[in-house]
C-alpha cells in the first residue's frame, strides 16, 4: 500500500498531531505525517515531532499580509509533496486563494458538535446553554470558519459540576481518537478499487457511443460494438496494483513513458506494445490527464466517420 502523504498544521501543544503521529505508526494506517508546519516556531509540536523524526517548518505570521504568510506555507506544501493538509488547532484564519488550492484535500478538528459554537470558547458555550453534550468533529475546510461538510463527530457527555478545562480535557480525549480514524478513512477512500473504477467511468463514459463491459474480471470501455479502448487492471493476479489500460503509438511511446516515471508506467501483461498501464493506486491522479488518455485512446479505435464527427464539434 502507498500511504497518503499528510502534512499537520499545528499553533500550539500539538496534541491532535501526536495522535495522528502515533497513530501512523501502525502498518495498516493508509497515511503517513511527512511534516509538520507552524506559524509559531516556539509551538512544542514542533519539538515533539523533530524528536520523531519528522520534517518540521516553521514561520512567524508577524509583519505578513494574511496571503503572503499562506503563500509560504503552500510552498512548504508543494515541496513536501504533500496530499492531504491536517489542521489541529492551527489558530489562523486561512486565506481563500489557499483553501481553494487544498480544496477537499484539507481537514480540521473543531471541539463542538458542529454547527453549534464555531470559533473560541465552545466548552463554556456548551455548558452555558445547559447541553446535555459537548463533544468534536472533523470536517473538510472551506472558505468560511469552522465550516465546511462533516467527516466525523464524537458526542461528549457533559456531567453536573463541569467546568471548561474539565469538558475541554475529555473532549480533547476524544479528539485524539477521532481525527486519526477519520483521516485515514478519508485518505483510504481515494485509493479504493470503486472510487478509481467510478472516476475512470464517468470519464471514458462521456465519450461518444462509449459503453462498458468486463472482460476477463476487468471493467472495460468500448465503443458500442465495436473495439474497447481502455481496461483496469485490479490487482491482476495478485500483483497488487489498479492501474487503466490505454492504447499509444507503440513501443517507443511504451519506453518512453516507462523511462520518464517507472512507478506510474508500466507494459502491461498480454497486451502487447500498443498499450500502456497507468497506476492509479498511487495517489495524486491527474484525473484531466486521465480524460486526455481515454480520448486519445477512444480516437485510436473509433471509426473514421464518428472521430470526424467528434473533430467537427470541437472545431464549434
Ligand atoms: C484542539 O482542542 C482543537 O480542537 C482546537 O485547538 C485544540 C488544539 O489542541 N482547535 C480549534 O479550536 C480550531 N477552531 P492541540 O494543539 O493539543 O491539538
Amino acid at each position: 500500500m502507498v500511504k497518503a502523504r499528510v502534512a499537520v498544521l499545528i499553533s500550539g501543544t500539538g496534541t491532535n498531531m501526536a495522535a495522528l503521529l502515533y497513530a501512523a505508526k501502525a502498518a495498516d494506517c493508509p497515511y503517513e505525517i511527512v511534516l509538520v508546519a507552524s506559524n509559531n516556531p516556539d509551538a512544542a509540536g514542533l519539538k515533539l515531532a523533530e524528536a520523531e523524526g519528522i520534517a518540521t517548518f516553521a514561520h512567524p505570521h508577524k509583519g505578513l499580509s494574511r496571503e503572503e504568510h499562506d503563500g509560504i506555507m503552500h510552498d512548504a506544501l508543494i515541496a513536501a509533496k504533500i496530499e492531504f493538509v491536517a489542521l489541529a488547532g492551527y489558530m489562523r484564519i486561512l486565506s481563500p486563494d489557499f483553501v481553494g488550492k487544498w480544496e477537499g484535500r484539507m481537514l480540521n478538528i473543531h471541539p463542538s458538535l458542529l454547527p453549534k459554537y464555531k470559533g473560541l470558547h465552545t466548552h463554556e458555550r456548551a455548558i452555558e446553554a445547559g447541553d446535555s453534550h459537548g463533544g468534536c468533529s472533523v470536517h473538510l475546510v472551506t472558505a468560511e470558519l469552522d465550516d465546511g461538510p462533516i467527516l466525523g463527530q464524537t458526542p461528549v457527555a457533559i456531567l453536573t459540576g463541569d467546568n471548561a478545562d474539565r469538558l475541554g480535557a475529555r473532549v480533547l480525549i476524544a479528539e485524539h481518537q477521532l481525527y486519526s480514524r477519520v483521516l485515514a478513512d478519508y485518505v483510504a477512500r481515494e485509493r479504493t478499487p470503486d472510487f478509481l473504477v467510478q472516476q475512470v467511468r464517468e470519464r471514458a463514459l462521456a465519450l461518444p457511443e462509449a459503453d462498458e463491459v468486463v472482460s476477463h474480471g476487468m471493467p472495460c470501455f468500448g465503443i458500442i460494438k465495436g473495439k474497447k479502448f481502455a481496461y483496469i487492471s485490479l490487482d491482476h493476479h495478485g500483483d497488487g496494483k489498479i492501474a487503466l489500460l490505454v492504447k499509444i503509438s507503440g513501443a517507443e511511446e511504451q519506453a518512453m513513458l516507462i523511462d520518464m516515471n517507472p512507478d506510474r508506467y508500466y507494459r502491461p501483461a498480454y497486451f502487447g506494445d500498443g498499450w500502456i498501464a497507468i497506476r492509479l493506486d498511487l495517489g495524486e491522479n491527474d484525473w484531466d490527464g486521465i480524460a486526455n488518455w481515454l480520448a486519445k485512446s477512444w480516437r485510436s479505435i473509433a471509426p473514421r466517420k464518428l472521430a470526424a464527427m467528434m473533430d467537427l464539434i470541437g472545431e464549434f
